[in-house]
């Protein structure tokens, strides 16, 4: 007795069409009354059906032939010798034409078993052009999108980019009238128009494009395709996903109007300084002559308008140090020096808040060139970001290491606070920008700018729990 080829191997149905789809040759699946339940996209392309057209069909469409598949299977494979060449049936591609292949069936080892009908010769022509290599080899390229019309603006081409972006199924939208493939979408919205095989042109027409996830920004080129006669015989769109080119332009955007803010910033910061200084100076005489007249309550007063101002004038030196360099004085730099400076202020604010602070220091740090009083600003700023978004309790730890290419020092500020938000992180570095009831805004552009003016970098990295920054400067 002849043994049935079982296909149970495949565990579950995705997995066998899985396994369908990649066979180079034309293949479906039909149940025991002969409907088809599946197919692949080979045999799409051999006989220029579409999916929907297969699907729910008598297998006669393809194989003109007579009886369940139980019948058929045993009239294909009714030979002594199971290692013959199988047999051979005729065969109808859509427009009715016909040819001979050979067919070899398996069958599903079940009470009501599927049949799995290879049609071996209708291959894809494996001695392809090399024209038609390339639109293969394109149609795969991840990063371009590709969709070729007919005539009849049904689709011949697609590539997988292009199925990604447009949030179809390659081999359901193959051969099928873009009107059909893109249903859901109104005409105007749609990318692949039925307009394009009368010969509307695009040339690096820069499109947004939202699918239901992501929004795309792309350069479309499309054009008609003609015969030797000049008629149209068909479309195609190009595309490419320049999502990432635009954020960095988006980027270089809104650096400028921020070097646009700091210009402004600065100028204004002037005119505020000024008049600043003379209230500052006549503030200064009416504490010493309230002193002496014994007037205390106007003394408390006038003592903490100069708080005020003085606040005001750190403010401004804030922004004038962010529009420009002023009175920055270079000197090697001697980090351990500046460490043991800030570590008391740091140490006690810290205590305030009921916060650790750990300074492990692996050796001695190495000498940079710099402003010290700039250099104690930057790492007071951050130490004191990290305390402020601890608010009661944690750690605050600095240590520092060589970056991977041997040539920076990197000193890192880790805090065990609650982390900055993926949305916000891009921001922290933005003038002004600020969380805080009580915030400027200023402390980490400012820190940015010092550090940037000594060649160095400074870098966050938050993940969910927890903070770090890292300050990389050249050493010597
Ligand atoms: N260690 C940190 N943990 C959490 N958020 C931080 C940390 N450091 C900075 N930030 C965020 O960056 C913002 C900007 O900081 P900064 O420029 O120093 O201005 P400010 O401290 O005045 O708000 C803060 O408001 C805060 O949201
Ligand atoms: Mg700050």
């Amino acid at each position: 007795m002849k043994t049935k080829f079982s296909f149970n191997l495949f565990g579950s149905f995705r997995k066998m069409e899985q396994f369908m789809q990649q066979l180079p040759y034309a293949v479906l699946l039909s149940d025991q009354s002969g409907r088809i339940i599946e197919c692949n996209e080979a045999l799409l392309r051999v006989t220029g059906y579409t999916r929907q057209e297969i699907v729910g069909h008598h297998i006669n469409v393809i194989i003109p032939c007579q009886g369940t598949m139980e019948q058929l299977y045993r009239e294909w494979t009714n030979k002594e010798d199971l290692w013959e060449s199988p047999a051979e049936v005729e065969w109808l591609d859509k427009s009715g034409k016909t040819g001979r292949t050979n067919v070899m069936v398996l069958v599903q080892d079940a009470e009501d078993p599927l049949y799995l009908v290879h049609l071996v010769n209708l291959a894809k022509d494996s001695n392809d052009s090399l024209p038609q290599r390339l639109v293969t080899q394109l149609a795969s390229d991840i990063y371009l999108g590709i969709v070729v019309l007919d005539r009849a603006a049904k689709i011949i081409e697609i590539s997988q980019m292009a199925c990604r972006l447009l949030g179809v199924e390659r081999f359901h939208v193959l051969n099928q009238h873009i009107d059909k493939a893109f249903e859901g979408i109104p005409e105007e919205h749609r990318l692949i128009k039925r307009e394009l095989l009368k010969g509307i042109k695009l040339q690096n027409k820069a499109m947004s494009w939202t699918n239901n996830s992501q929004r795309y920004e792309l350069l479309v080129n499309s054009n008609t395709l003609h015969d030797e006669a000049g008629r149209i015989v068909g479309a195609y769109v190009l595309f490419k996903d320049v999502t990432n080119l635009r954020s960095f332009e988006q980027k270089i955007e809104r650096s400028d109007r921020l070097a646009m803010i700091g210009q402004i910033a600065a100028g204004t910061a002037h005119e505020i300084r000024n008049p600043l200084t003379s209230i500052k100076g006549f503030l200064q005489l009416f504490l010493q002559s309230f002193g002496e007249s014994g007037m205390e309550r106007e003394r408390t007063y006038t003592e903490i308008m100069l708080t005020e101002i003085n606040r005001i004038n750190s403010l401004v030196s804030e922004f004038l140090l962010l529009s420009k360099q002023r009175d920055v004085q270079y000197q090697i730099v001697d980090l351990n020096t500046v460490f043991e400076e800030i570590l008391p202020i740091v140490n006690s604010e810290a205590l305030l808040h009921g916060i650790d602070v750990q300074y492990l220091p692996a050796g001695q740090l190495p000498m940079v060139v710099g402003d010290t009083e700039l250099l104690k600003q930057v790492f007071l700023n951050i130490c004191k970001n990290g305390i402020e978004a601890m608010e009661k309790e944690g750690v605050l730890s600095i240590s520092h290491h060589l970056d991977v290419e041997g040539d920076k020092i990197s000193i890192d500020i880790h805090d065990t606070g609650p982390g900055i938000p993926a949305y916000v992180i891009d921001k922290i570095f933005d003038p002004f920008f600020t969380t805080k009831e009580e915030g400027t805004g200023l402390g980490l552009s400012v820190c940015q700018k010092i550090i940037h003016d000594l060649g160095g970098q400074i870098r966050v990295s938050s993940k969910g729990y927890g903070t770090s920054f890292h300050i990389l400067l050249p050493y010597i």
